[in-house]
Formats: structure tokens, sequence, C-alpha cells
């Protein structure tokens, strides 16, 4: 018997009722795609899944190590479950992802934390039934260094809750060991899943009726590398859009090391690929993309987001910044500015320099008052906000088509391909999670307003 039949047999027993799982992802989509097999490993093992973790029998918290923050908030929300943990000594509560694949986080959480009944790593989601299965014959509390493992395990069950967008995840791990990036030392590295396995869940979902496929690896541009026959990233995107089918592919994220002028000629090519493209450039000096260990210049950045405009009109890029990099000089920061003014992003996301130990860049020197660093972000965060409200202006009287993802009351919220978010106001009921065409007619704050056309 297997250790999800006995789990399966186990709870149904203990608990005379169906148990409740809650599962709380707290980074990044990879994190999320994670999040959705905790899910469905446990519905398979019996569980129901919630959104409640008050009357949940097991909490799961996957987390995320990119940023002190993020590690600091989760703390937070691990310490809230204290005194419940307290009235419902039966409940675990398990810390799965990147923030516990580093030791002296599972070494605090030993210490600090004693109500944590379990720790997992981020490469051991199929081994969830047998860890939880001992923990309730034994009861006893497994929290150590996760193993770091490299295989990659097919065909664990996936729980998603939406039924129009989803995501897959078509390798694993990072090699390219940015050097402010904790990302490679607690994934692991770098390996690509089989195109045919990948094929095989796409040609799925598109059965089941998504619409909204997001393709998800830390570079997916280096997809293919170790298998064989060869295939790189092009021929994947390729291969996938001969699918068909009424959804649109979309993928995260692109290095602008690796993108290649046949990713470009392929996303023209073929109208299902998402013309929105998220590159992040990291900073706009020389200098520093050098000690962050990138591998381009900004020149070629600037050369790939060139070729992609001339090939395809209708590209947009959107893009990740850090500021406040060891040694960043407020020139170096102007540089920064300045590309974020000329290049127009659709969308930026803004970050201040986090020290991640262990890191390259933990070593440099860095002296730039914290302060500092936050004024940068501003400035930048502001820039954006004009950018990205004359970016929205630009779609006033256009006719667009979008995904409706949430009813509102006499109306819906849609999105468009490019993530924008469109409201809309109908009395006709039954739209949720199909494509509609629009015709905008304004904007609410970040949020556009339409008129729905009949289709
Ligand atoms: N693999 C993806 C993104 C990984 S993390 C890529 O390379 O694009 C997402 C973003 O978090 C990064 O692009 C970077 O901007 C930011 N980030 C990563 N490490 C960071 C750190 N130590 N401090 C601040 N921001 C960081
Ligand atoms: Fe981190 Fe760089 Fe890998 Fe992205 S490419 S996950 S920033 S090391
Ligand atoms: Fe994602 Fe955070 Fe891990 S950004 S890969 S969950 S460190």
């Amino acid at each position: 018997m297997s250790y999800t039949e006995k789990l399966y047999n186990l709870v149904q027993n203990k608990f005379k009722r169906i148990p409740l799982a809650n599962v709380q992802t707290f980074g990044c989509v990879q994190n999320e795609n994670d999040s959705e097999k905790i899910r469905g490993v446990l519905a398979q093992s019996g569980y129901e899944i919630s959104d409640n973790f008050e009357d949940s029998d097991i909490v799961i918290f996957n987390t995320c190590a990119i940023r002190e923050n993020a590690e600091l908030k989760i703390f937070g929300n691990i310490g809230k479950l204290k005194a419940l943990k307290a009235d419902k000594p039966d409940m675990i509560v398990a810390v799965c992802g990147c923030m516990v694949m580093q030791p002296h986080i599972v070494a605090k959480i030993k210490k600090s934390y004693p109500f944590v009944d379990i720790v997992f790593g981020v490469n051991s989601i199929e081994e969830l039934p047998y860890i939880v299965y001992n923990w309730y014959i034994d009861n006893k509390r497994a929290v150590s260094d996760p193993v770091v493992k490299t295989d990659i395990v097919e065909d664990i069950p996936v729980y998603r809750q939406s039924k129009s967008k989803a995501t897959i995840s078509i390798m694993y791990g990072c090699d390219n060991f940015c050097s402010y990036c904790i990302v490679p030392y607690v994934r692991g590295r770098e390996r690509s899943r089989e195109p045919e396995n990948i094929l095989k869940e796409f040609k799925q979902l598109v059965a089941d009726g998504y619409k909204d496929i997001t393709l998800l690896g830390q570079n997916v541009d280096s997809y293919g590398k170790n298998l064989s026959p060869q295939i790189d990233f092009a021929d994947l995107l390729s291969m996938l859009c001969k699918v068909e089918g009424d959804y649109v592919l979309h993928f995260m994220s692109s290095h602008p090391k690796d993108i290649t002028r046949k990713v470009i000629d392929t996303i023209r090519d073929n109208p299902k690929i998402s013309r929105q493209i998220h590159l992040p450039v990291q900073s706009g000096s020389n200098r520093i993309l050098k000690l962050m260990n990138r591998r381009y210049t900004v020149e070629q950045y600037k050369d790939i987001i060139s070729y992609a405009k001339q090939q395809i009109p209708d590209v947009g890029f959107s893009s990740d910044i850090i500021v406040g990099f060891p040694g960043e000089t407020y020139d170096e920061y102007l540089e920064t500015e300045n590309l974020v003014k000329e290049l127009n992003f659709t969308q930026l996301f803004t970050f201040i320099y986090s020290k991640r130990n262990g890191t390259k860049a933990a070593e440099m020197e860095d002296y730039v008052p914290h302060s500092e660093k936050a004024e940068r972000l501003n400035r930048l965060i502001k820039i954006q906000q004009d950018i990205f409200f004359k970016y929205l202006e630009s779609f006033n009287g256009k006719t667009v088509c979008a995904l409706v993802e949430e009813e509102k009351t006499g109306g819906y919220t849609a999105r468009m391909a490019n993530t924008l978010v469109v409201h809309f106001k109908t009395d006709k009921t039954s739209l949720m999670d199909s494509f509609v065409n629009l015709k905008i007619t304004g904007k609410k704050g970040t949020v556009l307003t339409a008129e729905l056309l009949n289709k």
C-alpha cells in the first residue's frame, strides 16, 4: 500500500469527518506552483483544501527566501499559530519551501518555534504523505535540514483553484548565481523536464478548458540545456503552440543573457504566445550589472528589446530592478532611472537590495545608507507610475480581448494577455473563465474600464 493510501485510511479513522488542509504561499509563481502540488498530494490523501487556517487540521507555510522582509513576514505568520496550536495540539504545523533550505533558518525554527511539527524541502513534496503519516504514528517532531534533491518527479497531482489560469514548471533550479541571489542555493542546480512530459500536461490543461497558461522557470531561455535529443526554449514554444485550442501562452522569467532572436521570432510567428515579455534588467549601470554577475550589458539589453519591437510591433516588456546594490553610487542609480524612462516598461517590480547570507554580494562593502536606498526606490516607483498611467491611457477607445476572472456586482473583472485588469458592467451571466471582447472607455485608478462588445 502506498503512503498516500495509508494516510488516507489513517485520517478517515482518526477524524471520522473530512480533515481540512490549509496551504499558504509566501513566494513567487514557482512557489505557488509547488503549493498546488502540495494541495494535490493532500487532497489525494483524503484532506479537503481550505482557505481558512483556524479550522484546518494541517497548516503548511510554503516559504520564500528572496529578501529579508519576506522571511520576517513568514516568521510573523508562523508566530501567530502558537496560541492556536496550544488549543489544538493535534493540528499539524509544517513549514516548507525555499526559506527552510537554509540551515540557520531550520536551527531558528527548531529552537524558537517549538510548535512547528514538520519541515520539508522544496523537492520533497511527493514524500509528504509519508512524513505526515509518520507524524500521526509516532508524534515526533520532524524538524531537520531538508535533503537537497535534484531528481525530477513527474505526475505529482496538482490541485488548481482556477478553472482558466494555470502554470506549468518546465524546469527547476538555477545555475546563474547572480551575486545577490539566494535561489541557486535553495533550489539547487538547473534541470529541465522532458518535452513530452510538458506537452502531456499542457494538452491536458487545454483539454480541461484552461485559457491562460504560463510556463515557469527561473531562466526559461536556458531550457533544454542538458536534454537529448537537443531542444531549446524556442523549439518548446513552437511545439506547444501546435496544440489546438483557445488559449494564451505566457512564460517567465526570461534572462537577457540567454533570450535569443529565435525566441523572439517564435513569438512573432505564433499568435497564441503572449506579446508581453518579462525581462528583468536589474540595473542600468554596466559596472553594477558586472558586479551582479548578470553577464550582459545595458547595450545588449537594449539591442534585444529593439529587435523584439521591430519584429513584434505590439510587444511589451516588464522588468525587475534592484536599487542599492552594494556600492551603487548615486550616478549609477541615475543610469537605472534613465533606462527606465527610456524603455517605457509596461510594468516594473522594484526592490531594495537585501543581503542574503552565503551569496557573493553579501561579502561586498555596502556603505549606502538604507534611507538613501529607500529614496531611490520611491523615485523609481513614482517615475514608473507616470509611465504606467500613460500606458493605460494609450488603450482608450481600443478594442481588446480579455479573460474574465472575477464576478463583481453588475459586471466582471477581466485580464488582458498583457496582464492589465479591466472592469466592465453587464447583466449577462456565465461569462466567468471565458474570453470577451471589450472596448476600453477609460480608467479608474490602475484599472481600465470598458464596455462589453458582442462576441
Ligand atoms: N529568476 C528570475 C527571478 C528571480 S527572483 C530572474 O532572474 O528574473 C525575482 C526578483 O527578485 C529578481 O529579478 C530580483 O530583481 C529580485 N531579487 C532577487 N534577489 C534579491 C535580493 N537579494 N535583494 C533584492 N531583490 C532581489
Ligand atoms: Fe536568481 Fe539570477 Fe537565477 Fe534569477 S537568474 S533566480 S536572479 S540567480
Ligand atoms: Fe521563489 Fe522566493 Fe524561492 S522568489 S524561488 S519562493 S526564494
